[in-house]
């Protein structure tokens, strides 16, 4: 069955713990983390200290993005902060394969994103060492994008990979994702959809039902 992580991206800050709360309520399964620094993209969002305050709100998995340059020189200060999940960008990483070593060695699952633009065939050399690809489907920054259609080729061919290599990683499709383009992620072979603006775009007592729709595709 699908597996929905919102992104707080698109949560009222000012009521946080009442948004973190609703996640879990709705029955969704993953809170998502986007983590940027203004650098790797245009766009700043929060650190290890919000990660740690919110840790103790929920028992869910907390998966951190990591939308930042030089991201294991704060890998573990995430782990510390609760994270369950560290994932850093393919485009970020000169030695990817030692990256995703180093955060399985802090006790974490070992992600790699990807942006629109880059191909995955590198896959088949470190997917046996990766527990989640994240494939973007729009220009990581922020939240409210339209969804880019190349995305779901790509999808396809992450999870092609996966079934000709043997491999277990989970595959999550980030940017874009509602009722509009849900079903064609989850046919491409989506396992996680990450959803920002079109869960937290829904009261909070439409958000139980928007899950169990979800789960239905
Ligand atoms: C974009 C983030 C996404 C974003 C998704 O940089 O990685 O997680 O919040 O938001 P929506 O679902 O609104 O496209
Ligand atoms: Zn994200």
């Amino acid at each position: 069955m699908i597996r929905i992580a919102p992104s707080i991206l698109s949560a009222d800050f000012l009521d946080l713990a009442e948004e973190i709360r609703s996640i879990e309520s709705s029955g969704a399964d993953i809170v998502h983390l986007d983590i940027m620094d203004g650098n790797f993209v245009p766009n700043i969002t929060f650190g290890p200290m919000i990660v740690k305050q919110i840790r103790g709100l929920t028992k869910l998995p907390f998966d951190a993005h990591l939308m930042v340059n030089e991201p294991l020189k704060f890998a573990e200060d995430f782990v510390k902060a609760g994270a369950d999940m560290i994932t850093v960008h393919a485009e970020t990483e000169k030695h990817l394969h030692r990256s995703l070593q180093y955060i399985r060695s802090l006790g974490v699952k070992a992600g790699i994103s990807v942006n629109p633009h880059t191909p995955v065939d590198f896959l088949k050399y470190v997917g046996d060492i990766c527990d989640l690809f994240l494939v973007m489907s729009v220009n990581p920054g922020f939240g409210g994008q339209k969804y880019i259609e190349s995305a779901t080729e790509k999808i396809k061919e992450v999870y092609n990979i996966r079934k000709e290599l043997g491999f277990n990683y989970d595959i999550s499709v980030d940017g874009g994702v509602n009722d509009k383009t849900l079903s064609k992620v989850v046919e491409a072979g989506a396992d996680i959809v990450i959803m920002g603006s079109h869960f937290f775009g829904k009261p909070r007592s439409e958000r139980k039902a928007l899950v169990e729709s979800v789960k239905k595709v």
